[in-house]
């Protein structure tokens, strides 16, 4: 097994996610325990992407309750609808925010947060989980990201 992250420090996010995405997938290829490949992922996209807050939200019930992430502390439940998570989720769709504070009922669990994006991952079409990545940065997330990050989702949705 892979024991450590090779960081790519290329100042081009692409490239940092072109040699991070492999990785990951080598990472979760061997392993089919659903939290354990999500620390793992958190970990690898807060080292290798140098992220303020990335993480987990898994649908349990009718919530989405935390799960691993890496950052500061951050809120435990989500409601259907509330927020950027909880829109996502109940849309079943990425969501790309470039100032929280102009998103109604963003949900501030740091107040450090400036943008954001939150990406699906399902399973029969049944939202399962949702990624959370947060920026201190305004305007931090385009279309790279999303495109990236995307790709991401559909490893994880192989392993549901
Ligand atoms: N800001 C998110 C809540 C989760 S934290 O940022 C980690 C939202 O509005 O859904």
């Amino acid at each position: 097994m892979a024991e450590e992250l090779i960081i790519n420090t290329s100042t081009d996010k692409r490239e940092k996610y072109e040699s991070l995405l492999p990785q990951i997938e080598g990472l979760i290829s061997y392993e089919d325990d659903l939290i354990a490949n999500l620390s793992n992922i958190a970990a690898a996209l807060k080292f290798g992407m140098n992220f303020f807050w990335v993480g987990f939200y898994i649908v349990k019930n009718d919530e989405l309750v935390l799960g691993p992430f890496q950052g500061p502390i951050a809120c435990t439940r989500i409601r259907m609808g509330k927020g950027v998570c909880g829109t996502a989720w109940e849309k079943n769709e990425t969501v790309l925010v470039p100032n929280v504070d102009e998103f109604p009922g963003h949900i501030a669990c740091s107040s450090d947060s400036k943008s954001e994006i939150v990406l699906t991952a399902s399973k029969n079409g049944e939202v399962q989980l949702i990624l959370d990545v947060d920026s201190d940065q305004l305007n931090d997330f385009d279309e790279v990201d999303k495109e990236w990050l995307e790709k991401l989702m559909v490893l994880i949705e192989g392993k549901l």
